[in-house]
């Protein structure tokens, strides 16, 4: 370290959990987390420097130290590597008829479903729709989430999902955590499209895909595998297309029939996400290949569905990650440490593996390689929580938020 350079370091903290030096895929034990007492956090725009002893890291010259506020537990900013944030109107009445016994699909059929959605999020204009995005943004980064992932698909015409797409990179200029756009024209068939399935994924192939790439509006493709949304055979021609023009490729995966994780596989997905039904064999094929499996136990908490088998996918070898899938219907919720600590209940996660699901392997769902793990050379993203263990954030169910949350460095949440 050179001593003209000006660093700036905070600590110290009575835990820091750098998530580092762990593998991508299978089981962890939660003795195999680095968990650093009394450490410090030195930085330099933006970048994390070291991470160690907060005693020796004082000694830095040029160190600008900042006394940590609460000496608590600090660990990377989480990743919500699923989210439909970007959408209008609610479906508190959706929510009721299925409380009341009608089924999701039987919604959908009959009125409801997404495509009350993408009449309510049509209705709005770029602007409002990006400051309803930007709110629900931030109510994330209140949780400690500093990298978004956030899906079109409420739009379902080349001009809306145009609009959305826009309106989260609008977003993405006003909310401090990170926003990661994904293309979901592939949500669902639109019912004022006059053609069949494959006729509708043809024209966004064609008219969509190309504008999303040269506007620069995403960089991700993803689909609704599923009976009343698409076919495996309708999407492989439709991410063949897309992965031509240089997308990546993510699925919606066995949420209630099988097939998507097969697809995911075939694609070379970097994801595959739901998996509720995901058979032993859809397990095995995703456990032989790069895919991350993800978990939505808000999904699961929304429908009174099944949760994704997390703990046969991560003993078959598959790497896990966990996200809110915060949208109106199925997944209202958008708690995200709340949905992964039952998760955890029901699966019998380790601490260590929901940790991983909610950061480095996160991050590698959205090919981002420089956060989600404390170390040199990452992103400054960090959380503290007023804790004396990281074990009280899982076992208080989401009870327990972040006091302050560090974004490139910056803090961006300073709890009361
Ligand atoms: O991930 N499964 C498909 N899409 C969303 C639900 C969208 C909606 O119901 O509006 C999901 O659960
Ligand atoms: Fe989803």
């Amino acid at each position: 370290m050179k001593n003209n350079i000006s660093y700036q370091l905070t600590g110290p903290f009575r835990e820091i959990v750098t998530l580092a030096g762990l593998p991508l895929k299978g089981a962890l034990k939660d003795e195999a987390l680095q968990v650093i007492p009394s450490g410090g956090i030195l930085w330099r725009e933006g970048m994390i420097e070291a991470v160690g002893a907060f005693e020796a890291l004082a000694k830095t010259p040029g160190a600008v130290i900042t006394e940590s506020r609460t000496g608590g537990v600090v660990l990377p900013g989480f990743i919500d590597m699923h989210t439909h944030i970007a959408f209008g109107g609610t479906r508190a009445d959706d929510f009721a008829l299925r409380n009341g016994g009608s089924s999701y699909l039987e919604i959908a059929e009959n009125g409801g479903g997404i495509w009350s959605t993408v009449k309510a999020t049509r209705d709005l204009d770029q602007q409002e729709l990006a400051q309803l995005t930007a709110q629900r943004a931030d109510a994330l980064l209140r949780q400690g989430i500093t990298t978004i992932e956030v899906k079109s698909g409420y739009g379902l015409s080349v001009e809306e999902e145009l609009k959305s797409l826009r309106a989260v990179q609008d977003a993405g200029r006003i909310a401090k955590a990170d926003l990661i756009a994904t293309c979901l024209a592939a949500h669902t068939l639109p019912k004022d499209f006059n053609g069949p399935p494959g006729a509708y994924l043809e024209l966004m192939a064609r008219e969509l895909l190309p504008l999303v790439k040269s506007g620069q509006l995403a960089h991700r493709v993803d689909a609704f595998v599923e009976k009343g949304a698409f076919s495996a055979a309708q999407i492989l021609p439709y991410f063949r297309e897309a992965k031509a023009l240089g997308f990546a490729i993510t699925v919606h995966a066995d949420q209630f029939s099988t097939s998507g994780s097969e697809v995911a596989v075939k694609t070379g997905a970097l994801s595959a996400d739901h998996l509720e039904s995901a058979t032993e064999k859809a397990i095995a094929l995703l456990a032989g290949s790069s895919v991350i499996a993800t978990a939505l136990p808000g999904a699961s908490i929304g429908l009174g569905c099944a949760f994704a088998p997390a703990r046969k996918l991560l003993d078959a070898g598959c790497s896990l990650a966990i996200a809110t899938d915060w949208n109106p219907g199925s997944a209202p919720m958008g708690a995200l440490m709340t949905q992964a600590s039952i998760l955890a209940c029901f699966e019998k996660l380790t601490n260590a593996e929901v940790l991983a699901a909610l950061t480095f392997r996160a991050a590698a769902a959205l090919a981002l390689r420089d956060r989600g793990v404390l170390t040199s050379g990452y992103n400054a993203d960090f959380i503290c929580y007023d804790a004396d263990s990281y074990k009280e954030i899982i076992y208080q169910q989401g009870r327990l938020q972040p006091v302050q949350v560090w974004k490139n460095g910056v803090c961006v949440m300073n709890r009361e």
